[in-house]
């Protein structure tokens, strides 16, 4: 009896410290939807869509199906790909040279990657970045038979391509970008891993050209890249045109001035 004021104290204390855990909570968990709610906001799914695509769209562009499996990695490594592509333009404008540190990303089955692997080598090296374990494990072997030694793989998610911060020189897609299931995410890890003045390459092939015989959701123009390019600290610094199928798209890493 004679303690029972100090337990209804102790209890209102107790009814006032568990409203305000219970509102810190609501608050944090509301905190935590935030990104969330944008992110749901930057994609969407519409009623018709080309079934090559995953029916998600971003910027107005529907993103493709990611490719795999053997008659991927053997059309990767068609013979007549490379007079095809013209591969050893698309290096030469790389402008790759011994000792940068690059990145190959969605590499497959590593057929630019060893190109670039000996640009830049003695004292350079190129990160070959992909999504499937099965594209790496064929892409090691492949570096295997050529002697190659200066290549790291490097598993990434969809959403983050694990890549070491700020210390990369150019990082390229050949015919990949437009397979991210998350565009932007991807993006925002890409830029990060470059170095200031690093460039970021995309290869993609040229839509609305009858020439080219590839389903239109694996391409993308130069003006849909640069208008997805344009969330980010990204210079558009040069469009190469003279490839048969591919357009290569260049933007250097450029952080916002300080005022
Ligand atoms: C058409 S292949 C191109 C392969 C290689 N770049 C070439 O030109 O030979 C596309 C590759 O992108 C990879 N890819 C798709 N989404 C990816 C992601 N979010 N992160 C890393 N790789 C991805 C796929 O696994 C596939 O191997």
């Amino acid at each position: 009896m004679s303690n029972q004021p100090a337990q209804s104290r102790a209890s209102v204390l107790e009814c006032g410290a568990a409203r305000r855990f219970r509102t810190l909570t609501a608050l944090a968990n509301l905190l935590l939807l935030i990104p969330a709610i944008f992110a749901a906001d930057r994609y969407e799914t519409r009623a018709t869509y080309d079934p090559d695509g995953i029916n998600k769209f971003y910027m107005g562009r529907q993103i493709a199906h990611v490719v795999s499996g053997h008659p991927t990695v053997s059309w990767l490594e068609r013979p007549g790909r490379e007079e095809e592509e013209q591969t050893d333009k698309l290096l030469e404008a790389l402008n790759l040279k011994n000792g940068d540190v690059a990145a190959d990303i969605g590499a497959g089955t590593g057929y630019i990657t060893w190109r670039m692997a000996k640009k830049v080598a003695p004292n350079g090296k190129v990160y070959a970045q992909e999504l499937q374990q099965e594209m790496l494990d064929i892409l090691g072997e492949n570096m295997k038979k050529r002697g190659v030694t200066n290549v790291v793989h490097a598993l990434g998610t969809i959403t983050n391509p694990n890549l070491p911060t700020n210390s990369l020189d150019l990082i390229i897609m050949v015919d990949v970008y437009h397979e991210f299931s998350h565009p932007f995410e991807m993006t925002e890890g890409l830029v990060a891993s470059l170095k200031n003045g690093g460039r970021l390459v995309f290869v993609e092939f040229k839509p609305n050209d009858p020439t080219v015989r590839i389903k239109p959701v694996h391409t993308m123009s130069e003006a849909q890249v640069k208008k997805e390019m344009s969330l980010f600290p990204l210079q558009h610094v040069q469009t190469v045109t003279n490839l048969p199928m591919q357009n290569i798209i260049t933007f250097k890493k450029s952080p916002p001035q300080p005022k």
